[in-house]
């Protein structure tokens, strides 16, 4: 895990310890059961939820709306990580903003008009995320890198949970590190889709410091333990 004293004081704004950050994602919970979901995720050593928002247009899945979030929000102790797989983000962001979300992640590849997106973002007070696809080339970033808090960087083809892994992620993680150093940026890179125990060391070390974990927490029948075997990777 990379600690210069700049970055490290950052990331405590997000995390209590220099762990990774353990985001697991409730697409993959049963939602007849929400709630006990959610409370499993305030019972446990996650640090945010993450929320999949999906339109069937940016990708060929619908996943869940507003109401659901704001239902999630009435029971989550942690902070809600939204990622917007939706065409025209801007009009709905400050909804999911009043729905509770701390982080809001729109597509690169949604916006014509990025840096204004992201800067709408920061406007309405909520940490500005931006998610890119795996065709997406992280260079594609290098002139807002500076106004941007999270980088979601897809590791799978965004639409599903529980794909297969795409093993470039390292290298792309690897870039995308140096190109925030070299930019000044504080951005937190998280990795989206196929995170499990097997592969979350390497992401950690090539810089990665939000995971996002679906599946490989919640087909488990104890994800309180996965999480925390996550939480405890170095
Ligand atoms: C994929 C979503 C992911 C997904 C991850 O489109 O953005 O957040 O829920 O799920 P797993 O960990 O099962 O790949
Ligand atoms: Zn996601």
């Amino acid at each position: 895990m990379i600690t210069d004293s700049k970055f490290v004081i950052w990331r405590l704004k997000f995390t209590d310890d220099m762990n990774p950050i353990i985001a697991p994602s409730i697409l993959a919970a049963d939602f007849a059961n929400l709630q006990r979901e959610v409370e499993m995720i305030n019972e446990s050593a996650a640090d945010w939820i993450h929320i999949d928002i999906m339109d069937g247009v940016f990708v060929p899945n619908i996943s869940m709306g507003l109401p659901v979030v704001e239902a999630i929000k009435r029971h989550a102790k942690k902070p809600m990580d939204v990622h917007l797989m939706i065409v025209q983000p801007d009009k709905y962001v400050d909804a999911f903003k009043n729905a509770g979300a701390s982080t809001i992640s729109v597509h690169a590849e949604a916006c014509t008009h990025l840096h204004r997106n992201i800067q709408q973002l920061k406007s309405l007070g909520v940490k500005a995320g931006v998610a890119i696809n795996p065709h997406t080339p992280v260079s594609s970033l290098s002139e807002v890198i500076q106004d941007i808090d999270l980088i979601c960087l897809m590791s799978v083809n965004p639409g599903f949970g529980g794909q297969k892994f795409i093993e470039r992620t390292y290298d792309k993680v690897k870039e995308l590190k140096l190109l925030i150093k070299g930019r000044g940026s504080k951005a937190l890179i998280e990795i989206d889709g196929g995170v499990n125990q097997q592969n979350a060391k390497a992401l950690l070390d090539a810089g990665a410091d939000v995971l996002v974990a679906g599946n490989f927490v919640f087909s488990s029948p104890d994800p309180k333990g996965v999480i925390q075997r996550l939480k405890e990777v170095n």
